[in-house]
């Protein structure tokens, strides 16, 4: 079977379980598990933070951040598409009572007069607009890379109105791999950043958010608060330093493998593709209304072919570090020949 559902559904490998076996371990709720001490300080180090803090998950790691940063009724500016507002089931609501304030883009990038316009005014009427998300690279335009330079200038416009500035970097490291703008440089501009060990790098579970000794700090409260207090977390943290040590250079080939994926599909009947979105490791592709997506989406699992349809016809593939060049032209030739019988039914 291939899987091309996510960059999240990567198996360790054998040198990866190796680092698990050979881990340090201690209590990290008592803060003494060597290895997730090792794993936080090699990370804030690596993104320039003074402080990082290991969570179960992208999405916690998302919601402290939003829980640290923010007073309750406060207002979040937020890409509309963008995983915290669209797939964290509501929780900057349901953990930290704040609305969402979200803006439509074309790929991750706030036109920087919309952002000026989405800031409040102080006046009884309105929510304080407390911070600003961003998210680097982008999945549901399709992991697009957001520009250092917009970045740059976002920054300004934040400072000057006193908003923290949050990036979800989920898949950061693809941005990084990408462009060659190192981690350190993408995350300066940010108060807080989050970042995932179990996408695109491959280790099985863990996301680390960083920012100042004060606010991981106070994240570290938020994260018992949510039950994401971890004890001998060492056995996990391990994989997540292997794959920090030694996966993101490999994240090149992922691009590569992407783009002539997107190429051989590009001038297929029956599907839409725009090849200048394929920046990364992420492809979208749209059916043709023909299609049934469900039905497209269960027809290529029967013939060895794992694919998301993210519904509208909207279809998502992922290429990930176990999804070499050799899956390439079966999927596509899988790919072409489901849409071309369904099109017929
Ligand atoms: C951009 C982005 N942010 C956050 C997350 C959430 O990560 P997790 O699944 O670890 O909660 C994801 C998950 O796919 C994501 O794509």
């Amino acid at each position: 079977m291939i899987d091309l559902r996510s960059d999240t559904v990567t198996v360790p490998t054998k040198e990866m379980l190796n680092s698990i076996i050979n881990a340090k371990v201690g209590d990290d709720v008592f803060g003494d598990d060597p290895t997730v001490i090792e794993l936080q300080e090699y990370t804030a180090d690596l993104l320039g933070k003074e402080a990082a803090l290991y969570v179960p998950s992208g999405t916690m790691s998302n919601q402290i951040a939003i829980a640290i940063q923010t007073k309750r009724a406060d207002e979040v500016i937020v890409d509309a598409d963008a995983h915290i507002y669209y797939y964290e089931a509501a929780a900057p609501a349901a953990i930290s009572g704040v609305q969402m304030r979200p803006v439509k883009t074309e790929r991750g990038v706030i036109p920087l007069n919309d952002l000026k316009n989405s800031i409040r005014v102080i006046d009884d009427h309105f929510p304080r607009t407390a911070l600003l998300c961003l998210e680097n690279t982008h999945n549901r335009h399709g992991g697009t890379i957001i520009p250092l330079d917009y970045i740059k200038q976002v920054k300004k416009i934040v400072d000057e109105n006193k908003i923290s500035f949050h990036c979800d970097g989920a898949r950061l490291w693809n941005a990084c791999a990408a462009t060659g703008i190192s981690p350190k440089e993408y995350a300066e501009p940010f108060n807080t950043i989050s970042v995932c060990l179990s996408k695109a790098l491959g280790a099985p579970v863990g996301s680390l958010l960083t920012g100042s000794k004060e606010l991981i700090t106070e994240g570290r409260r938020k994260r018992k608060m949510l039950g994401g207090g971890m004890r001998q977390a060492g056995i996990i943290a391990a994989a997540g330093l292997y794959a920090l040590r030694n996966n993101i250079n490999l994240l090149k080939r992922d691009h590569e493998n992407a783009k002539t994926f997107a190429k051989l599909l590009f001038e297929s009947e029956l599907i839409t593709l725009d090849i200048n979105r394929v920046e990364t490791n992420i492809v979208y592709f749209k059916l043709d209304s023909k299609i049934n997506g469900m039905q497209f989406e269960e027809e290529c699992k029967k013939k060895g072919l794992l694919l998301l349809h993210l519904g509208n016809n909207s279809v998502r593939v992922v290429f990930h570090y176990q999804a070499d060049e050799s899956v390439i032209l079966p999927a596509v030739n899988i790919i072409k020949d489901v849409a071309k019988n369904l099109s017929k039914r």
